[in-house]
């Protein structure tokens, strides 16, 4: 199973939720059984490491984001992962207009998880420290559920 995490930059939020849902996997024993990335729509910052500012609000938790790279979203992703989880609606809409038409991939807002219908990880990027501590307020509440559904889809596939 593989999970994609997508916003705009790939250097805000989409890293910030691949960081946190690998410590969420990890600390349900599922690391080696779901594979997780992350990218952006844009390609502005392609091969930077996320942002200072996320990358700070990420150490406060004791998660470390700085080895990871920012890349674009690519057609191959439609293909080698099942889920697409979209940091806002923009995002979801550029997913959407990018897939190709075999491609059976899910492609949700990633805050579904977390048990909302139609909220969106606020971008960032222009505000200040208090938003991206509610970026990872959020973050790690979908993880959270994110997690569970998939091992409920892993024990309904194994049964
Ligand atoms: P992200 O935040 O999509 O959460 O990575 C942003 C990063 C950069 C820009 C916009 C949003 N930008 O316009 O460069």
């Amino acid at each position: 199973m593989r999970v994609l995490f997508v916003c705009l930059g790939n250097i805000c939020r989409s890293p910030t939720a691949e960081g946190v849902f690998r410590r969420q996997l990890a600390k349900d024993g599922l690391e080696d059984i779901v594979g997780v990335d992350s990218c952006g729509i844009g390609s502005w910052h392609v091969g930077k490491a996320p942002d200072s500012r996320a990358q700070a609000a990420a150490l406060r938790r004791g998660i470390d984001l700085s080895a990871q790279r920012a890349r674009q979203l690519a057609v191959e992703d439609f293909y080698r992962f099942d889920y697409l989880l979209a940091m806002d609606h923009d995002n979801l809409a550029a997913i959407e207009a990018q897939r190709p038409a075999d491609s059976r991939a899910e492609a949700v807002l990633f805050l579904t998880y977390a048990g909302y219908s139609e909220r969106a990880v606020p971008d960032p990027y222009y505000g200040g420290e208090p938003g991206f501590e509610e970026v990872i307020d959020l973050v790690e509440e979908a993880s959270r559920g994110l997690v569970e559904t998939l091992r409920e889809r892993l024990e309904a596939q194994r049964s």
